[in-house]
């Protein structure tokens, strides 16, 4: 299946990635619905859901004071590297990622759709004052606005939030235009993200799922199915294309 969707890689006029978080894990973030996963310990009809913050944002800065000191910590895996390599060599033209860590842009991604957001940034839901999450020192209680003093929240989307007017047309656009999506890490149960590789596949795409198991997608929308870890996968992927190019894969 590898030297498959190598040769689709190279076949194709426009290839792009929807990624979840399950690309993340082997950096050691932790994705959600996994066994072990964020949502086992911490209830995100609760926890991630915008009215939950602001009826409680202390509470919820328990949580996602953890989730900012795992992001730190973490760094590209071999998947992020491969993904920006195929990027580089003209084979990817944009990752659109459901993940807030911003490891794709740390691998060397250029072209990153950020569908949900992400971690580097607090703003004020007042006041839309925003800083640099980097400025926050994770033993505060939780950030508060600095020109109107509420309780700051990370620029992600949260549950009952829009995803930003510009990923969506930017992504859905993408996928209008693609003729083949890797979707690659993600459970696929979260809209309008999951819409996406069925969008292009009613303009004619064909789409890859490669996960550590199968999920809805796999059954609905996909036309095959690759078994593994990103960490693992994608550089065999990128080595096939590699040789593909070089004209030695028999
Ligand atoms: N390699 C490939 N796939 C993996 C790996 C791995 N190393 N580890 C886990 N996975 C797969 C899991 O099998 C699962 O299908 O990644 C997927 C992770 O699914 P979720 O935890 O549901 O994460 P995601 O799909 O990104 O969630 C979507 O839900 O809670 C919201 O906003 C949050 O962006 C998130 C959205």
């Amino acid at each position: 299946m590898i030297e498959r969707l190598a040769r689709d890689i190279v076949a194709s006029r426009q290839a792009i990635a929807l990624t979840g978080a399950g690309v993340s894990v082997e950096s050691g973030i932790p994705d959600f619905r996994s066994a072990g996963g964020l949502w086992s310990r911490y209830d995100p009809t609760e926890y991630a859901h915008i009215d939950g913050f602001r009826r409680d944002p202390i509470k919820i800065w328990d949580m996602l004071r953890e989730i900012i000191a795992v992001i730190g910590a973490a760094t590209p895996n071999p998947g992020h590297r491969a993904l920006a390599e195929l990027e580089a060599m003209g084979r990817l033209s944009c990752v659109i990622t459901q993940n807030v860590d911003g490891l794709h842009q740390e691998a060397g991604s250029k072209n990153v759709i950020e569908f949900h957001g992400s971690n580097r940034f607090l703003v004020c839901p007042q006041c839309g004052f925003r800083e640099k999450t980097d400025h926050f020192d994770a033993s505060r209680l939780v950030p508060r606005c600095p020109v109107c003093d509420a309780v700051l929240k990370p620029d992600v989307v949260f549950f009952g939030e829009a995803i930003p007017a510009d990923a969506m047309a930017r992504a859905f656009d993408e996928a209008d235009r693609a003729d083949l999506v890797l979707v690659i890490g993600t459970s696929a149960v979260v809209y309008p993200a999951y819409g996406i590789p069925a969008a292009a596949r009613r303009h004619g795409a064909r789409v890859v799922e490669i996960n550590l198991e199968e999920t809805e997608l796999t059954r609905y929308t996909a036309d095959y199915f690759i078994k593994g870890a990103f960490g693992e996968t994608l550089p065999r992927i990128v080595t096939a294309v590699r040789q593909l190019l070089g004209g030695k894969l028999e």
